[in-house]
């Protein structure tokens, strides 16, 4: 079965309204507001056939303006931080908006996560997502036309198609920001879920997590989640760079690189629901964050607060500071080219 619903979800202070779409498919119930292109709510059924929200959220509009750290929503121009708000291209050095102490984070103050974006059903299954941001929005060269897809399987996974395209040279780095909880929002911490990444390397970080520029192996620390084992188990090791970012906030090198079409990068499983989620991307790194800065001043859906370890995000994406980092997979966009990006989440029990 399959549907496509619109109701409107709230409306910003402006006068705007804003909508929720719904779609259903394979077991995968969405909920998504054209208001940042947010997940609001990925329902899944458990082992026992129990349905839960897997997805940290809100259920008003108004705690997503004024309170979300990103929660479900699409991050744009710029997943991830650029050290000093600041970058070179082709000569010229653009300024933007600091929002993380010295540096900017996931595109700035107002980022794609606080706009609203053209929605359009596509295929039954599907929505499209449009946006446009105009030369110097938030600091960035070119006019950058954008077009994410979620896509839901006949099997019930999710798919996310992001495309770009510039009219003069840029960066452009997206990515989706949901949290996960596989025993389902509200319900506690992930700090028992089993994660596996095809990441044999991370990258280290500064005290205001910036890439330090080192490649580091993961072997022997916490970071080694290549055989997949508990979230929790090593959180508290006392590595620096655990300290450093208070848990994971750490871009992790997948084995696999920049590929054409999604190749396996992670595999998130909650043993007490039977939940298993796979990861696959087109992406060369993934962003590991264990919802660090949840401090139990937000309530989500349930009326449950939110907590340090209640959800993990996967943020598939290209490095932090890329374009400061010519070592680093490029960032670049230039006219004529179109940025391509695809991650699919797909979803079982065992
Ligand atoms: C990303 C960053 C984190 C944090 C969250 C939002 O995961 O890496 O440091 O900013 O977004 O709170």
């Amino acid at each position: 079965m399959s549907t496509t619903r619109r109701e409107v979800f709230g409306r910003l202070a402006d006068g705007t309204d804003v909508h929720r779409w719904t779609l259903e498919r394979g077991g995968t119930l969405l909920r998504v507001l054209d208001y940042g292109g947010i997940v609001q709510t990925l329902e899944r059924p458990d082992r026992t056939g129990h349905v839960a929200n897997l997805s940290l959220g809100f259920p008003d509009l108004v705690s997503y303006t004024t309170a979300s750290p990103y929660f479900g929503a699409l991050i744009g121009r710029y997943g991830n931080r650029i050290a000093e708000g600041r970058f070179t291209l082709d000569g010229t050095t653009y300024h933007l908006p600091v929002n993380d102490g010295p540096n900017s984070l996931h595109g700035g103050e107002d980022g794609f996560d606080k706009r609203v974006w053209d929605v359009r059903p596509n295929g039954g299954h599907g929505l499209t997502l449009a946006l446009t941001s105009p030369h110097g929005d938030q600091g960035y060269p070119g006019r950058l036309d954008v077009e994410v897809d979620y896509t839901l399987g006949e099997d019930g996974s999710l798919r996310i198609d992001y495309r770009a395209v510039t009219d003069a040279p840029t960066v452009v780095n997206l990515t989706s920001h949901i949290y996960f909880n596989l025993a389902g929002e509200g319900s506690g911490g992930v700090g028992d879920h089993r994660l596996g990444l095809a990441a044999a390397h991370y990258t280290p970080v500064d005290e205001h997590l910036i890439p330090t520029g080192e490649i580091a192996p993961v072997a022997g620390t916490p970071f080694d989640f290549r055989r997949a084992k508990p979230v929790g188990r090593d959180l508290r090791d006392g590595h620096p760079q655990l300290l450093r970012a208070q848990g994971y906030d750490h871009n992790m090198l997948l084995d696999k690189g920049v590929t054409e079409e999604p190749e396996h990068a992670a595999t998130l499983y909650d043993p007490g629901s039977g939940r298993l989620m796979t990861v696959a991307t087109t992406e060369p790194a993934l962003q590991l964050y264990s919802g660090n800065f949840l401090d139990g001043t937000l309530t989500g859906g349930s009326g449950r607060a939110y907590r340090q370890t209640d959800a993990l995000c996967l943020e598939t994406q290209h490095c932090p500071d890329s374009p400061n980092r010519p070592s680093f997979p490029s960032t670049v966009l230039r006219p004529g080219e179109t940025y391509r990006s695809s991650t699919v989440y797909a979803f079982a029990v065992r």
